[in-house]
This record gives C-alpha cells, sequence and structure tokens, in this order.
C-alpha cells in the first residue's frame, strides 16, 4: 500500500534537514560505494574523515585496486570490522578488472562486500534504480509509523519491511526518498529519544498515536554474545620484538599482533610485566577480555609457529587491530 503522505513528509523533510555530506554532491559510483562500505559499521562523524583519507590516497577506483593489502588495512586501522576493508580491496579488483563499474542491482550485488542494503544504497544513489534500502534507520521509522509489531532480524520481517519500503519508494527519487529515511531514523526519530513534538508525521504516526513509540520496532533476541580471554604478551630483546600476521580463518585477518595466548599467561614467562588487565573488546558477536604483558629480556625465547623478530620500530607502521594499538601506547 503506497502512503502518498508518508513518502511527501519524508521527501520535504530530507530538503529541510538533509546532512551535508561529502560524497552527497556527486553520483560518481566509486566515491558513493567507499561511503556506503564504510558507513556499513560505523557512525558517520567518524566515517567521514576515513573517506577523505581514501579519497585522498585513492582518487579512482584503479589506484585501490593497485594498492597493496597491507596498505589498504593500515589506512583502514581504527575503524574494525577488517574484512570490510579486504572485500574493498577485492572489490575493486573486480571493478578495475571489469573496466567499469557495475550498472544493475545484480552487478553491484556481486561486488565483494555489497549485500542487499549496500546494493540498494548505491544503486539508487549512483545510478537512480528504484531500489529501497532497509537498514535500522528504516525498520525504525516503518514500525512505528505504521505500528508494525513484526520482529526485526528475521527473514520473515526483512522480507515485511523490505516490502514497504519498496512500495513507498517514489518513482524517480529513490535517492532522496532513501537518504530522507536515513537522515530521519538518524536525527528525527531516534532510537531512544524521537523527537516527536517536533515531527512532521506525528499525527498520523501510530506509535505516536498509541503511546508505543518506546515498544517499537520489536527485537528479537539475538544469540549470545560470547567471551574469549586473549594475553598478548609484547617482548622487548636486543631492540627487536615478536610479531606475527592473523592468519585466515579468524577475525582480523591480515593484522599484526604480538605474541597471543587464548588464557592465561604460560608458566614459562613468569616474569612478564603486567601492564593492563580486563581490557574489554566488544565485536559483533564476541566479547574480548585481554590481557597485556611486557617481557624485557636480553635472550631471545623461541617463538610459536607465525610469529617473527622484527624491529621494535617495525609495529608502528602495520596494520593492527585497536586492541593490539591500545597495548602499543601503554608501552
Ligand atoms: N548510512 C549509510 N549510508 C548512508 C547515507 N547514504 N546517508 C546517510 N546515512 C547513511
Ligand atoms: Fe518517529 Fe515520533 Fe515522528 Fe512517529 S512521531 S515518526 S515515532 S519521531
Amino acid at each position: 500500500m503506497a502512503d502518498r503522505h508518508f513518502t511527501e513528509a519524508i521527501l520535504k523533510w530530507y530538503q529541510e534537514n538533509r546532512r551535508s555530506l561529502p560524497w552527497r554532491g556527486t553520483t560518481d559510483p566509486y566515491p558513493v560505494w567507499l561511503s556506503e562500505i564504510i558507513l556499513q559499521q560505523t557512525r558517520i562523524a567518524q566515517g567521514q574523515a576515513y573517506w577523505e583519507r581514501f579519497m585522498e590516497r585513492f582518487p579512482t577506483v584503479r589506484d585501490l585496486a593497485d594498492a597493496s593489502e597491507d596498505e589498504v588495512l593500515r589506512l583502514w586501522q581504527g575503524l574494525g570490522y577488517y574484512s570490510r576493508a579486504r572485500n574493498l580491496h577485492a572489490a575493486a579488483k573486480q571493478i578495475a578488472a571489469a573496466g567499469r563499474f557495475p550498472d544493475t542491482l545484480d552487478g553491484i550485488r556481486a561486488l565483494k562486500g555489497v549485500g542487499d542494503y549496500t546494493a540498494a544504497a548505491i544503486g539508487s544513489i549512483a545510478f537512480g534504480l528504484p531500489a529501497a534500502v532497509v537498514d535500522g534507520n528504516v525498520y525504525r521509522v516503518l514500525a512505528r509509523y505504521f505500528g508494525i509489531a513484526e520482529p526485526i532480524g528475521t527473514p520473515q520481517g526483512k522480507r515485511i519491511f523490505t516490502a514497504r519500503a519498496q512500495e513507498l519508494l517514489p518513482p524517480g527519487q529513490a535517492a532522496d526518498f532513501n537518504q530522507g529515511m536515513m537522515d530521519f531514523g538518524a536525527l528525527q526519530c531516534t532510537p531512544q529519544h524521537p523527537d516527536c513534538p517536533s515531527c512532521p508525521l506525528q499525527r498520523t504516526c501510530r506509535a505516536f498515536l498509541e503511546g508505543r513509540t518506546t515498544m517499537l520496532p520489536v527485537k528479537k533476541a539475538g544469540p549470545a554474545i560470547r567471551q574469549r580471554f586473549f594475553t598478548y604478551l609484547y617482548i622487548r630483546c636486543q631492540g627487536q620484538t615478536a610479531f606475527r600476521k592473523r592468519p585466515a580463518g579468524d577475525i582480523w585477518q591480515g593484522l599484526w599482533e604480538p605474541l597471543l595466548f587464548e588464557g592465561p599467561l604460560p608458566e614459562a614467562y613468569g616474569n612478564a610485566v603486567l601492564l593492563k588487565k580486563g581490557v574489554r573488546h566488544a565485536l559483533t558477536h564476541r566479547l574480548i577480555v585481554a590481557d597485556f604483558y611486557c617481557l624485557e629480556t636480553t635472550k631471545k625465547p623461541s617463538l610459536p609457529d607465525g610469529w617473527i623478530w622484527m624491529d621494535e620500530k617495525m609495529p608502528a607502521q602495520l596494520g593492527k587491530p585497536r586492541l593490539v594499538e591500545h597495548l602499543l601506547s601503554l608501552l
């Protein structure tokens, strides 16, 4: 069911309240794509500085494709969810090999790191394709305005909200409507304290009229967050230290770290000095709790498989998880 009043109000609200963002002045798919990958898990305030750095270092998709993975990871450092950076780099190679940016939804969706949401965002913004984006903001706005109590985060919920967003999409104005929904959810219909008193949709909003804004959207309980216990040991020996590049098959693939033990510090390193205990680092489905140690020694201990000795100045130039940055800042 199309709802002209809702759609018109979002478009009008967007005209008056849109955030001024550097990638909004263009329909060039490369900067648009880059912004959407960065914003997948990152707040706009933080993501903007990274977008600018990437655009400066890699002005074209070919520059990005030609870079080394290490350099891309290093520039990404601090943003987290590093598989995004690896996928970004792989997708740049896909695009460079094809000779042009794909301009259909299926073509965009076939890029590494691009799911339904990102494909709809890029497709509508760069090419005007009539695809509705459905992100957390959109779920929230639709659930509240239409009083939809279907839990979000289930396949059924995704179908229902996607279908509704698609019906509401105005022909020829997909880019403005999609970004209007995102900004409206981020600025007006916010998760904790929606600004209903100043909202242009207030008089027809089900959640507001029924006093249910705090009950909507309905979330289904996610999987329990599991914990991992990391012990990092920074070794200092004859101006050198031991690091490794994290292998495939686990978090932080391709990033560098000092000696790592999952669990307590082995007794063999009993004279290491504790730098910090119980440092917490939250990932999507994991909580990492880490202890940091430093061992100064004149005799090189043998290293577990994978770790290598390097000059102590090296780690500063390598891509590292934020947790390891934290450790290095304590030395
Ligand atoms: N979040 C992700 N993509 C966005 C966009 N294009 N505008 C506003 N917020 C966003
Ligand atoms: Fe959101 Fe409140 Fe506006 Fe309804 S009235 S759309 S809950 S801000």
